[in-house]
């Protein structure tokens, strides 16, 4: 069996390598000179672009060279011999182009269906990483933007775990702070017997909390109960906690919901979880002078931004900063976390930016412009719109509630589904359980993917017309396409599992190579969502695969051809890749459609 350490990397990187090598032999003066390696469409498969920028470096100072091209022309010299590059060119002032070798190709893909996608892992340099992503508030609306959190959290938790990264996947959730002193008084005043009422008889919690805010507001007496529960509470009082676990746990049932339908796991480490470990972050940056009195507040002056963090409020109580303060440390501290990625709405990038440089300042983290480990990143997205262009609202309610969302994708999904094969006279070929779980499939899937196709910092109107459309660049289209291709597979007769092993592929079409190179692109897509935090890569990476699949359909006959074996594996390939890519996004693939 396969083991993760064997991996040889994305192509890319393995031209890097081989770039970087020849960089080495012909200037061994500029050991730091990183590669430059593009894919290339037109000229070749990669390009190597250091030409020019070496040459600025080196001219005037008696170099051999005469110019950009004789350094180009160097690097392709200079590359060692390996089987995966089989000619080049150099153009221009420079340009190295680079052509890999086609039974390379070949071997590649053949290799990958003996031995599994996994060996197609990119290697990436974090060794663990935080995502802190949904992270709801309690008794508050959880609203898309936990939804959007919740979807783009996952899947770059899934790109960093397929690399073999150690990731904590962390919900943040706010439960605590001084809301909960009315939330407990009120509990306390609605239900007696709160110990015994089961959660649903509490109901909704958002209108517990609204019906309690209006409490608070109208009644004197009872604002200075609840001001005196909150006091309680943090003294650890016993019936406080137990009051505050149970709101916390009605709470957290409405979001597993969410979660259950997503197939999406967190970890539950809330804003409480750090509560106690704040006084010695206050501390440490105090010592450190970091710390200083304003306007009654205890605050950070940071460059750059024309407020200071605050960490202690006036009335001496902690805040969010305060909070990611703290659980910044934790996790780079007792977590030993390299990459601590956070997944919320962009208007919480000031405060992001903020903390970030609080905790360069306090020597937590290195500048970031060095790029180095640790690091920290904000994963920030925009807003999910109605058709209306406003902020996206349910007709009937003022607040979506995000279950009823994912049911009603799904029921639509099974509506279409039905419609489609009742036209087709096919629905008797379907049981009730496989029609359930492909419209689960679909209509959860075009939720997911109609949000994590676009780039996640433009604002993207929510539409179940539009994401449930059999074509275009939809999920509905792109599982269509991947069982399609199984049928492919499956009306040939042949037993792929066999043919994987004794069978070889051929690339002699232009379509078969424009196809297999597509395929062997893969690891290094992964590689670039996963360094750039950008899921649209891997649905751009995904459409474009199965448009040049049917490149290849049109044009290459697979079944009872005589290149058929080397075809079918071809369709093998494409769609083993399909369905990673789909695993990777949080969508179960359909192997009937
Ligand atoms: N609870 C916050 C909200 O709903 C999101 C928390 C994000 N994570 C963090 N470490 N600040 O807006």
């Amino acid at each position: 069996s396969f083991n993760m350490a064997d991996r040889t990397g994305s192509v890319k990187q393995q031209v890097a390598s081989l770039v970087k090598s020849s960089l080495q032999a012909t200037f061994p003066d500029l050991s730091d000179v990183e590669p430059q390696v593009a894919i290339s469409a037109k000229f070749g498969d990669y390009q190597c672009n250091n030409a020019m920028g070496l040459w600025s470096k080196i001219k005037g100072s008696g170099t051999e060279f005469k110019n950009p091209n004789s350094v180009g022309q160097a690097i392709a010299k200079n590359l060692p011999p390996s089987e995966i590059i089989e000619s080049t060119s150099v153009a221009g002032p420079g340009f190295v182009n680079i052509n890999l070798s086609t039974n390379w190709i070949s071997k590649r893909i053949k290799d990958m269906l003996v031995d599994g996608i996994q060996t197609w892992a990119p290697i990436l340099s974090v060794k663990r990483a935080v995502v802190d992503f949904s992270s709801p508030n309690i008794a508050k609306e959880m609203h898309v933007g936990h939804l959007r959190s919740t979807i783009i959290g996952d899947t770059l938790a899934r790109m960093f775990e397929f690399s073999d990264v150690d990731v904590l996947r962390r919900n943040h959730v706010g439960d605590w702070g001084t809301q909960f002193g009315m939330l407990i008084e009120y509990l306390f005043e609605q239900f007696p017997n709160w110990e015994d009422v089961g959660n649903q008889a509490i109901g909704d919690l958002q209108e517990f909390y609204k019906a309690s805010k209006k409490r608070f507001d109208d009644d004197a007496s009872f604002k200075e109960r609840a001001q005196q529960a909150v006091v309680k509470l943090q003294g650890g009082e016993a019936k406080y906690r137990a009051a505050w676990k149970k709101i916390c746990e009605i709470s957290r049932s409405e979001f597993d919901l969410v979660y259950e339908r997503l197939n999406v796991h967190l970890e539950e480490k809330g804003e409480s979880f750090y509560n106690p470990y704040i006084p010695d972050t206050i501390k440490e940056l105090t010592d450190k002078g970091l710390v200083e009195e304003s306007e009654g507040a205890r605050v950070i002056f940071l460059e750059g931004f024309n407020i200071p963090l605050i960490v202690v409020k006036k009335d001496g109580g902690y805040n969010y900063a305060s909070t990611d303060l703290t659980a910044l440390k934790y996790r780079l501290q007792m977590e030993q976390a390299e990459w601590i990625i956070y997944v919320t709405d962009v208007g919480q990038q000031q405060h992001f930016e903020m903390f970030f440089s609080a905790a360069r300042k306090a020597g937590w983290l290195p500048p970031a412009e060095e790029k180095k480990f640790p690091r920290v990143s904000h994963v920030g997205f925009g807003l999910v719109l109605g058709s209306d262009g406003k902020r996206f609202r349910t007709r009937s309610s003022e607040i979506v509630r995000l279950v009823e969302l994912l049911d009603e994708a799904k029921t639509r999904s099974k509506a279409e589904l039905i419609q489609r094969l009742e036209n087709n006279g096919t629905i008797s070929d379907w049981t009730d359980e496989e029609l359930e779980q492909t419209a689960e499939a679909v209509g959860y899937g075009a939720v997911k993917y109609a949000d994590l196709k676009n780039n996640r910092l433009t604002n993207y109107v929510f539409s179940f017309d539009q994401m449930l459309k059999n074509q275009g660049n939809t999920a509905v289209y792109l599982e269509y396409a991947h069982a399609r291709i199984c049928s492919i597979v499956r009306r040939s007769n042949k037993d792929i599992e066999t043919l994987k092993k004794t069978g070889t592929i051929t690339l002699d079409h232009p379509d078969e190579r424009v196809l297999a190179r597509h395929l062997i692109q893969f690891a290094e897509v992964v590689e670039e969502a996963c360094n750039n935090l950008l899921p649209n890569v891997l649905c751009e990476y995904l459409y474009n695969l199965s448009e040049i699949f049917n490149q290849f359909y049109t044009n290459c006959r697979v079944i009872d051809s005589p290149e058929e074996t080397s075809r079918l594996l071809l369709c093998e390939a494409t769609a083993t890749v399909m369905r990673k890519c789909f695993e990777l996004l949080g969508i179960k693939p359909v192997f009937k459609l």
